[in-house]
Order: structure tokens, then sequence, then C-alpha cells
């Protein structure tokens, strides 16, 4: 019964993209479809190596180009070893960031430009893009105080953090029809249900 589909979360840090993929995750396969839940960076295990290398504190200073490069290798390995498998199998694929947060990061806060750090990483996978994306839209300052033990990314300051947050709006504000802006600091469960909703008319569930 599950029609593949390629559903992703994206948003500053502490936005809920963690929260709401695994609400996601358990609402679809209660509903008796076939989930497979990832992350970036990350999901294979050579993505995970380069995500430790990303997160670390003790590569501050690390050039931005080989920083947009680094995300780009880690996302080819996921699409081409995770994702692109899974949807082939029919299933339903929830990650938790992709494409746009490099492009929100690295293009449009680290300066990089959108469009370059686009290409890059549509070079990378292969040109895959999610079905839809599903964009928590946070205060920063709110985000950041929800998280706790800030990594190398969290620690950059408010401002950076603004850009990132302006970086994504615009993106979704782009291509509206495959883009979900939701208020993060709405009640987890409040938009749990209407990301369900919208993922349901997605997949086909009445
Ligand atoms: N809508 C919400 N309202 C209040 N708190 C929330 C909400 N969603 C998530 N939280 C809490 O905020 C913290 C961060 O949430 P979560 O880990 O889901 O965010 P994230 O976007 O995945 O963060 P990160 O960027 O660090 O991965 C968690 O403690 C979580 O329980
Ligand atoms: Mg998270």
């Amino acid at each position: 019964m599950t029609a593949a589909r390629f559903i992703v979360f994206e948003g500053g840090e502490g936005a809920g993209k963690s929260t709401q993929s695994a609400a996601l995750a358990d609402y679809l396969r209660a509903r008796g479809h076939e989930v497979l839940c990832t992350r970036e960076p990350g999901g294979t295990p050579a993505a995970e190596s380069i995500r430790a290398v990303l997160l670390d504190p003790a590569n501050a200073g690390l050039d931005d180009r080989a920083e947009a490069l680094l995300f780009a290798a880690a996302r080819g390995d996921h699409a081409a070893r995770v994702i692109r498998p899974a949807l082939e199998r029919g299933e339903i694929v929830i990650s938790d960031r992709y494409l746009d947060s490099s492009v929100a990061y690295q293009g449009v806060a680290r300066g990089l430009g959108a469009e370059r750090v686009a290409e890059l990483s549509l070079w990378a996978t292969g040109g895959l893009v999610p079905d839809l994306t599903i964009v928590l839209d946070v205060d920063p300052a709110l985000g950041l105080a929800r998280v706790v033990g800030p990594d190398r990314l969290e620690s950059e300051p408010l401002e950076w953090h603004a850009r990132v947050r302006q970086g994504f709006l615009d993106i979704a504000a782009a291509a509206p029809d495959r883009y979900l802006v939701l208020d993060g600091s709405r009640p987890a469960e409040d938009l749990a249900v209407e990301i369900a909703v919208a993922v349901s008319a997605l997949v086909g569930d009445a």
C-alpha cells in the first residue's frame, strides 16, 4: 500500500526536525507503511564518518569550500546507497535534513552561493530531490535555547543562524508546491497533526 515518497525535514538548530521525523515515522508505520528514517549528514558508515569530521569542534576554522564538499560527498553516498534503494523498494523515506541544509548553511550563511551549492549536491546525488520538504521555522534564539552542548555549527553567532533561517524561507518561497513551512514554536503535538495530514495527502491515504 506504500507509494515511494521522499520527505525531508529542514530548519535551524533545535527547530524540532528530529522530533517531527520520529513522530511522522511512527504515524506512517502505524498506518501500515514501510518507512525508512534517516538523517544528514550521515546515513551510511562513510557519511557518518564525514559527519564526525564536520561536527567536531576541533575542526573550527575548516575551510568553507572543504566543508561544502564534505557535506556533498556525504550526501552522495547517502542518496546512492540508502535513499534511492529504499525508494526503489517502494518505501517512504524520511530524512532529517538534506540538500537545502547545504544551500542555507554553506550557500547562504557562509556566502558560497545558493545556486552553486545546490548544483554541487544535485551533481552528487544524481538530481535526487524530495517530494515534500517540511521547513520548521523558529527564531534561532529559541532553537539554540532548546539545544544542549553546542557542536561546531551550533557555536556560530546568532546573526549567522538568522541568515540560515532566511535561507530556508527563501528556498521554500521559490517552490511553494514542494514545501510546507510551519511555525516551529507551536506545540510539537499540533505540528505533528498538521504534518500527518499533509503527508497523508501526499502518500495517497484518505
Ligand atoms: N514544538 C516544540 N516545542 C517545544 N519544544 C520542542 C518542540 N519540538 C522539539 N522540542 C524540543 O526541543 C529540543 C530540540 O528538538 P529536536 O531535537 O527535535 O530539534 P532538531 O531540529 O532536531 O535539533 P538539532 O538541530 O539539534 O538536531 C528537544 O529537546 C525537543 O524535545
Ligand atoms: Mg536533530
